[in-house]
């Protein structure tokens, strides 16, 4: 009964979380420390960076400033980890932008396209890159990137967030195609909405309560994430790749507005 111990299900592992000085990806990277992983957290954010490897303590955790959408940067925060911990076993590509909200794609101008998809698309590719490239040799690994929930559904976000969201759906797809090969797990995880500052600057709300649940009186929070990503990061999942792990309530499968359950039924 080893995984009755936390620590048991992550033990011996190392991680990188990107975008994890923040948000969903620091809830991703106290859980993985939790549960006995080395993490490593890739972020452009120092001062918030250095704050949870300072909470968390340099045993446990380190901050490598790195900007996606740099392969320099992914580069040295990949050889960095091996050299440190000799391996890399767990690769969360969770940074992520969103542009402005804009009602016609006649507003949308290329360059603020170009940025979300360079950072959530791109990104995701020199993630998933270069962790294959030292994960391959040891024959042993789990990618994940979160997604989110307009990674399957139109009209929730903006045209540049969606189209970035579908492609690393189609990335993990193809990903876990060819790496099936070595043995390493490709998998995406994706989101409903949750409070934090990208939902806050896109939808204008600090928490969730104007925002529609499947799941009665209950509101989606980092850790659900954070359990989701703990589960395809350890070896339960040992079997499961290509997949998008679709964390809504529910909310994707069905039709709020019409039909026998609809809200607007009493
Ligand atoms: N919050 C939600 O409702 C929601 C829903 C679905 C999916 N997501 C996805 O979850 C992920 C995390 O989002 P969040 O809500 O925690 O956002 P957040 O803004 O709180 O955190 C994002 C983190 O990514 C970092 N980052 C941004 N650009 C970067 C870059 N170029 N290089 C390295 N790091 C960079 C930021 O500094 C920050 O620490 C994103 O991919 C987002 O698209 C969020």
């Amino acid at each position: 009964m080893a995984s009755s111990s936390p620590k048991a299900r992550l033990e011996n592992k190392v991680a990188i979380v990107t975008g994890g000085a923040r948000g969903i990806g620091e809830c991703i990277v106290r859980l993985l420390v939790t549960h006995g992983a080395k993490v490593i957290i890739a972020d452009v954010r120092d001062d918030l960076g250095e704050f949870v490897q300072r909470d968390l303590g340099e045993h446990s955790v380190s901050y490598i400033h790195c900007d996606v959408t740099l392969e320099s940067d992914i580069e040295n925060v990949v050889n960095t980890t091996v050299t440190r911990h000799g391996k890399l076993d767990i690769m969360v590509n969770n940074a992520g932008i969103i542009d402005e909200p804009k009602l016609s794609i006649l507003e949308n101008d290329k360059s603020d396209f170009e940025r979300v998809i360079n950072v959530n698309l791109i990104g995701v590719f020199l993630g998933t890159k270069h962790a294959a490239r030292v994960m391959i040799p040891k024959r042993v690994g789990s990618i994940i990137t979160i997604a989110s929930v307009a990674s399957i559904t139109g009209g929730i976000t903006s045209h540049a967030y969606t189209s970035s969201k579908h492609g690393v759906v189609g990335l993990t797809k193809n990903a876990a195609a060819e790496l099936g090969k070595s043995q390493i797990r490709v998998n995406c995880i994706s989101p409903y909405v949750i409070p934090t500052a990208v939902t806050h600057k896109f939808f204008n709300i600090d928490d969730s309560s104007g925002v529609h649940s499947n799941l009665a009186g209950k509101s989606l929070e980092p850790q659900d994430i954070a359990n989701a990503t703990l589960f395809l990061a350890s070896d339960e999942s040992g079997y499961i790749s290509g997949h998008n792990l679709v964390v809504d309530g529910g909310y994707s499968v069905l039709n709020p507005v019409f039909g026998l359950f609809s809200v607007n039924k009493v």
